[in-house]
C-alpha cells in the first residue's frame, strides 16, 4: 500500500468549473469578484473585521513584520516551520528564540522572563498556533499590550480553529491556505485583523506601496492572490465542517489506537476547537519509526525538524529552547486527510504497533 503524507481536499469539480469559465469570461485573473467573495466570507468565518488575502502565508508574515523597525528584536517560538523565521530575516529583524511546551506551543511564563531579560528593542512577539492548537491569545494579547508591542500570530495550520467561537487576531494574524493545510487553494494567505489602520498599510505593501500613484512612497512588494485560488479557498471554506469532522475523526482514532504504544500525540489545549492540521506523535525512536513506515509506503513528515535556533541561517538570540529542540528530535507527522481510508488508518496504525512489538507483521 501507498499512503502519501496528505492529499489536498479539493471541492467537487462541478462545484468550481462555472466560476471558472466565468473568470475565463470576464478576463479578471487577479483580485476581483471571487476574491471579494473570499474576503466576505473569511471575515464572517474568523468574526473579524478586515481580511486581506494575499499569494501565501509566509509573503503575509513577511508584510505584517514589514511594520516593525529593522534591527529591532522580535520574540518567535523556538519550534517551528521556517517560513516563521524567515519572516523575521525578510525584514532584517533579530530573532529572540523562546521555548513551547510539551504540545510545541509558545510557553507564556517563557515569553515573560524573556521581556524581563530584554526590556530594550523588543518590537514584537510573533506567536505559532501549532498544527492548530490555539495559543491561548487573550493571554498572549494581555502580554504584548503590556509592554506596548503588537502581537502577531503565524495561523498558517489554524484557519478553521476555534476558541470561544473565534480566532482573536492580535495586531494581525495570516494563515495559509497552501495545498497542505486543511483549507487548501492550492497557495495563498489570509491576514486578518480587527485594526483599520493595520489593514490599510498592510493592503498598501501587498499592492507595490504605491499608495494609488506609481511613486513608491512605503516599503511594497507584489502580494496579490489569484481569482482561482480565491474561488477554490471559498468552497473549501462551505465544505469545512465535513473536512473538519474527519479530520477530527481520524485524529481521534489515532490517539485511541495508539494509546498503549510508547508514542505522545500532541494534546489539544482546553477550550480549543483545532483544525486537526497535523497527527504528529513524538518518540525517542522517531528515525527508527521514519524509516520503517516509509519503507511499508506510508509518508511521513518530520514537523518540525530542526529546531529554531539550529537552523542554518538562524542568527539571533536564544532565550529558551530546551523543549523545542526535544520536540524537533522526536516528532514525526502521519497522515491525516478526510481521503485517508478506514483501511489505510488502520494499516498505518498497525505498522506502528508492529515497529515497537519489533515484529515485522503489519496485522498485529
Ligand atoms: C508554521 C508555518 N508558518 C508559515 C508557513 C508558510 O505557509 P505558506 O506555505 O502558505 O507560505 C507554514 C507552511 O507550512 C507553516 O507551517
Amino acid at each position: 500500500m501507498q499512503i502519501p503524507i496528505y492529499k489536498p481536499e479539493l471541492p467537487p469539480y462541478e462545484v468550481v468549473e462555472p466560476e471558472i469559465r466565468a473568470m475565463y469570461a470576464s478576463g479578471i485573473l487577479y483580485p476581483g469578484p471571487f476574491t471579494d467573495r473570499l474576503v466576505a466570507e473569511v471575515q464572517e468565518f474568523c468574526d473579524v473585521s478586515y481580511c486581506l488575502p494575499v499569494a501565501s502565508c509566509s509573503l503575509g508574515l513577511i508584510l505584517m513584520l514589514s511594520t516593525l523597525s529593522r534591527g529591532s528584536k522580535v520574540i518567535m517560538p523556538a519550534f517551528t516551520f521556517n517560513a516563521t523565521l524567515q519572516a523575521l530575516e525578510w525584514n532584517g529583524l533579530v530573532p529572540v528564540v523562546v521555548d513551547v511546551d510539551e504540545n510545541g506551543q509558545l510557553s507564556a511564563a517563557e515569553v515573560r522572563a524573556c521581556l524581563d531579560e530584554h526590556p530594550h528593542n523588543v518590537s514584537a512577539i510573533l506567536g505559532v498556533h501549532m498544527w492548530g492548537n490555539l495559543l491561548d491569545t487573550y493571554e498572549f494579547d494581555r502580554i504584548a499590550a503590556e509592554r506596548g508591542i503588537p502581537m502577531f500570530y503565524d495561523a498558517a495550520h489554524a484557519l478553521g480553529s476555534f476558541d470561544d467561537e473565534a480566532v482573536a487576531p492580535g495586531s494581525a494574524t495570516c494563515f495559509s491556505i497552501a495545498a497542505t493545510k486543511p483549507v487548501s487553494a492550492g497557495e495563498g494567505g489570509l491576514i486578518v485583523t480587527n485594526d483599520g489602520d493595520m489593514f490599510n498599510v498592510l493592503q498598501d505593501a501587498s499592492s507595490h506601496g504605491l499608495y494609488g500613484s506609481l511613486d513608491t512612497k512605503e516599503k511594497g512588494i507584489n502580494g496579490k492572490i489569484q481569482e482561482f485560488n480565491s474561488i477554490l479557498a471559498y468552497h473549501a471554506i462551505q465544505q469545512f465542517d465535513k473536512t473538519k469532522s474527519r479530520r477530527r475523526e481520524l485524529m481521534e482514532y489515532y490517539r485511541a489506537n495508539l494509546a498503549d504504544v510508547p508514542v505522545r500525540i500532541w494534546e489539544t489545549r482546553e477550550g480549543v476547537d483545532p483544525s486537526y492540521k497535523d497527527c504528529v506523535l513524538f518518540t525517542d525512536s522517531r528515525d527508527e519509526l521514519d524509516a520503517f513506515l516509509q519503507s511499508k509506503g506510508v509518508g511521513t513528515k518530520r514537523y518540525f525538524d530542526p529546531a529554531i535556533p539550529d537552523m542554518g541561517s538562524f542568527e539571533g538570540i536564544v532565550h529558551s529552547a530546551d523543549n523545542g529542540r526535544k520536540l524537533a528530535k522526536t516528532c514525526l507527522s502521519l497522515p491525516l486527510y478526510p481521503a485517508l481510508t478506514n483501511e489505510e488508518i488502520e494499516y498505518i496504525i498497525n505498522i506502528v504497533r508492529s515497529f515497537f512489538k519489533g515484529t515485522n507483521d503489519t496485522s498485529v
